[in-house]
């Protein structure tokens, strides 16, 4: 199922996100400020249970979450949301996935994966702000399943159609929740109008 999310805030952020002039140190500090909005609306139905607290008034029934979740960046830009979520669920666990996509074949390759022993009975979100080819996601969603991952949720700010495609087609079951879908790739596989490579913006190298 892909949702674009269409929150006011979400979409003002993301324009000043894309704009060429933003400087590095804004696009970290918007870069986590979306992340965190898309938490709190992809978190919308986690489970609560029931519990009672005492307030100096008196006893208050109330709920809390009862749930894990699992935050999985991949590297490097994915880092770039973790911080934003983790503001919001300050108890999600995160793993790592370091992934590059080949330059020439546009084809990814991973040379880190370090995953939290719960992923089985979590929500996995898998965070990369871009969605281009797919690639990189449908390739981290196999590794995730590979550890035993059966609710993911991949999380990106900006997709292009032919990556929802490929992770619809390669994995049905994955919701993917985008803050933009754009129009498509340009002959580089870099998302048009997107926002550039999101990698070297986050961490100023280039
Ligand atoms: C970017 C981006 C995704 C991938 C998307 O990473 O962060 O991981 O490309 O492209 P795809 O959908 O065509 O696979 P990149 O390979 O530039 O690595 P970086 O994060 O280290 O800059
Ligand atoms: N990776 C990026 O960082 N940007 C794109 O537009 C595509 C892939």
């Amino acid at each position: 199922m892909l949702k674009v999310l269409k929150h006011p805030l979400i979409t003002h952020k993301l324009t000043q996100l894309r704009r060429r002039e933003t400087c590095t140190k804004d696009f970290q500090h918007l870069m986590n400020e979306i992340a965190g909005l898309m938490a709190y609306e992809i978190t919308e139905d986690i489970p609560l249970q029931e519990t009672r607290v005492e307030t100096p008034v008196g006893a208050c029934d109330t709920h809390e979450v009862n749930h894990e979740i699992v935050l999985v960046p991949i590297l490097r830009a994915g880092l770039g949301m973790v911080d934003g979520i983790r503001r919001m669920v300050p108890t999600a666990k995160v793993g790592h996935m370091g992934l590059y996509r080949d330059e020439e074949t546009l084809e990814p390759v991973t040379y880190y994966a370090k995953f939290p022993e719960s992923m089985p009975d979590s929500t996995v979100m898998l965070l990369d702000p871009m969605l281009a080819t797919g690639g990189s996601a449908s390739a981290a969603i196999t590794e995730l399943k590979k550890h035993g991952a059966r609710n993911i949720k991949l999380v990106c700010i900006v997709g292009a159609p032919e990556g929802v495609q490929r992770v619809e087609k390669d994995h049905p079951d994955v919701d993917i929740i985008l803050a933009a879908l754009d129009v498509g790739l340009n002959d580089r596989g870099y998302i048009v109008p997107g926002l550039g490579d999101a990698g070297d913006r986050l961490f100023g190298t280039r």
